[in-house]
């Protein structure tokens, strides 16, 4: 469907996300004639400095990300900053005059601390802004806990109907992770086998190598828990477990991730303690560079997790008795993220006699970043008329050797989507309140079983307590060898 001319408010356009996501996604989109002519970028500025600042910023950032002057130059045609203070109704006649009052479809997004949601919606309703195809894209965290999430949803609900509001979480517009629909259901081959009858575990890491950057305010007041958890990682182990959709379309793909979320089996009281591990990271070495801890970093000392790692279950029939390990930290020892299959072993090995020292369990890594691709790891036999040895190898498909196109960022695909009309990659609000619902017990169990994290040295695969998480039961985290 062809993008239709819109007018796109994106509120916090000063801050880190609209810099260092939003503007390239957008100028990449527009550098690329998706988006029409007449569109406009409304950008919200606070203070004065910024109404001049701003575009030079913009400008400095898409240089960087190797844009040529006559786009950059065409992308800042799009512009218009608006001056205006999020929580002062009065304010917004500014941009009501900014708007205009042609019929094309309006998109607010609010890229902004998810306490500003509600007196936004409320405001940009009371200037009468609003018109019957605005919609509004809201960031995550959405909330801090299950109250919150709901008293924003409800909030909301009242100004903007569900269907016109775009709860985003940028891993769903990540390539592999929409590839993870297709790999499912357009093979036989894997669907098959996705259940607990043929998979041993699963593991879904997401490691990063940066710590606090510039959000200690944000940060330390979420953690890893509320920022990747609750949301990314949460919805990597839903459309991995998902049952098929009839259809690809919104409804029929949420509703199928709602009942993964759903089954999702509590974990509360002393299993807190028992299946979640919670770190913080100290001093260390990233890349051969002496790094700070980050109690240094942050200034003083805090209980604030920068690293999880939990075993978790669902009670449904495809995956009973299935462990699902998640992980996911700052500051480890390697920017990746993937999903690790291990399927079960075979039932009986006919290779004796030293042939190979381990019939290895099959192993399918979909990796989400860096070197997105599928590797299928197959027990061979090597070559030779000696001696019968097996050993493990793999099948590799990269996406970078097996398709000539660029891998767009997440943002150019999701902010089409808003301006489309097509929610399929974007959170209903039950997905978000039954991620919370399930978070916020594992939060609440750590003021009594873990209030303080353990230490893990910058630039390690986190504490060691995440290491016998999967030991204990047999199973040892995957290498990050697919390189
Ligand atoms: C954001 C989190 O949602 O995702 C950040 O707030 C995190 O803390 C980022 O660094 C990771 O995104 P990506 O696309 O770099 O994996």
């Amino acid at each position: 469907t062809p993008v239709p001319a819109f007018d796109l408010v994106i509120f916090g356009a000063g801050g880190d996300l609209a810099l260092r996501k939003l503007f390239p996604a957008l100028a990449q989109r527009s550098r690329e004639g998706v988006l029409p002519d007449e569109s406009r970028i409304l950008c919200i500025v606070r203070k004065q400095e910024d109404v001049d600042g701003l575009p030079k910023q913009i400008a400095k950032r898409l240089k960087e990300e190797g844009l040529s002057p006559d786009h950059i130059h065409a992308f800042q045609q799009r512009l218009t900053i608006v001056l205006l203070d999020a929580v002062k109704p009065e304010t917004y006649k500014a941009l009501k005059k900014a708007l205009g009052d042609d019929g094309r479809v309006r998109s607010f997004y609010l890229s902004t601390p998810p306490d500003l949601f509600i007196p936004i919606c409320e405001n940009l309703a009371a200037a009468d802004i609003l018109t019957p195809t605005s919609r509004v894209i809201l960031e995550k965290p959405l909330g801090r806990d299950l109250a919150s999430a709901r008293e924003i949803n409800d909030a909301v609900a009242r100004i903007l109907p569900e269907d016109r509001t775009y709860r985003i979480d940028h891993y769903l517009g990540k390539e592999t992770v929409q590839n993870l629909l297709v790999l499912r259901f357009a093979n036989t081959l894997f669907e098959r086998s996705w259940t607990g009858r043929d998979i041993d575990h699963v593991q879904i890491t997401v490691a990063e190598t940066v710590g606090l950057e510039s959000r200690a305010g944000y940060y330390d007041k979420a953690g890893q828990m509320r920022d990747m958890v609750q949301n990314h990682l949460m919805q990597l182990l839903t459309l991995f477990a998902i049952e098929p959709p009839n259809l690809l379309e919104a409804g029929a793909v949420r509703d199928e991730k709602i009942k993964v979320l759903k089954a999702l089996r509590p974990i509360v009281g002393p299993d807190v303690e028992r299946y979640t591990v919670r770190g913080q990271y100290g001093t260390g070495q990233i890349d051969g560079q002496r790094v700070r801890g980050y109690a240094d970093e942050l200034g003083h000392l805090s209980n604030t997790e920068t690293f999880v790692a939990l075993r978790c279950e669902l009670d449904n029939w495809r995956w009973a008795g299935v462990p699902i390990y998640l992980r996911t930290g700052k500051r480890m020892a390697q920017r990746y993220s993937e999903i690790v299959v291990t399927f079960k072993p075979v039932p009986h090995s006919i290779f004796g006699g030293g042939s190979c020292d381990k019939l290895y369990a099959n192993r399918l890594l979909i990796r989400l970043q860096p070197n997105d691709g599928v590797q299928l790891q197959l027990m061979m036999k090597v070559p030779g008329s000696g001696r019968l040895k097996i050993v493990p190898r793999q099948l590799d498909l990269r996406y970078s050797t097996a398709f000539d196109e660029r891998t767009p960022d997440a943002y150019e695909r999701l902010l089409t989507d808003v301006i489309r009309g097509d929610q399929t990659l974007f959170m209903h609000r039950d997905e978000v309140e039954q991620a919370w619902r399930w978070v916020d017990p594992i939060i609440a169990g750590w003021q009594d079983y873990s209030p303080h994290p353990h230490r893990y040295a910058a630039g390690s695969w986190g504490p060691s307590q995440a290491i016998g998480l999967i030991e204990r039961e047999g199973r040892s985290w995957a290498d990050p060898d697919f390189e």
